[in-house]
């Protein structure tokens, strides 16, 4: 799919098309995308936790999502807790901050990786929606993950149903200024 195309096409989906199924390998290829991104002396600070099960996912929508979040992910293929190391990008090798930011950097490079993660899944034939409305004390519990990553978002997998309309975009002289 050629790039424009791509990133006009990429829809948050919150309605799948039933009965759909994805394979680890394809979910592989999705995340190989998410670590070609640009990180932090190339930190690649970024880790993924893949349900795909029934019952991985129905707690991820019963116990860690509101309502409306987990309407909008069934019939999702698999959903991913996307987290990151905390305190490697941005950081010296004594452990010192690099500067003013810390570990946002570390959200600045999962950003990244989500980004490539969420077009190659649109590239290979899935949608997704980022949710960031989530418990992250009971998704660390359920899959283990360790305090020492930060988890931040949720990204449902699956097929759209629908088409759903472009939301409204800022035109480049809105965000820009040239000197
Ligand atoms: C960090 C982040 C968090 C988001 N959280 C949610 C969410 O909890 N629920 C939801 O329905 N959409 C969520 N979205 C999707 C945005 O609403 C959506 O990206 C935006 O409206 C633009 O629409 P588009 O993705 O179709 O271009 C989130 C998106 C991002 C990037």
């Amino acid at each position: 799919m050629e790039f424009a195309q791509l990133l006009e096409s990429r829809r948050s989906i919150r309605q799948y098309k039933p009965q759909m199924r994805i394979s680890e390998d394809q979910i592989k290829v999705m995340i190989d995308a998410a670590i070609q991104a640009p990180t932090w002396k190339n930190s690649q600070t970024g880790r993924y936790y893949v349900a795909m099960s029934e019952d991985a996912m129905n707690f991820i929508k019963n116990q860690c999502l509101p309502e409306f979040n987990a309407n909008n992910c069934q019939n999702a293929v698999a959903i991913i807790i996307t987290a990151y190391e905390t305190k490697r990008s941005g950081f010296e090798r004594d452990g010192s901050p690099t500067n003013e930011l810390g570990d946002k950097w570390g959200v600045y490079d999962l950003g990244l990786q989500n980004e490539n993660l969420v077009l190659k899944a649109r590239e290979t034939g899935y949608d997704t929606l980022i949710m960031g409305i989530r418990d992250v004390t009971k998704l660390r519990e359920r899959f283990g993950i360790p305090e020492s990553q930060e988890i931040v978002s949720v990204i449902s997998v699956g097929v759209r149903e629908n088409d759903p309309p472009k939301p409204n975009r800022k035109a480049p002289e809105d965000v820009t200024k040239f000197f």
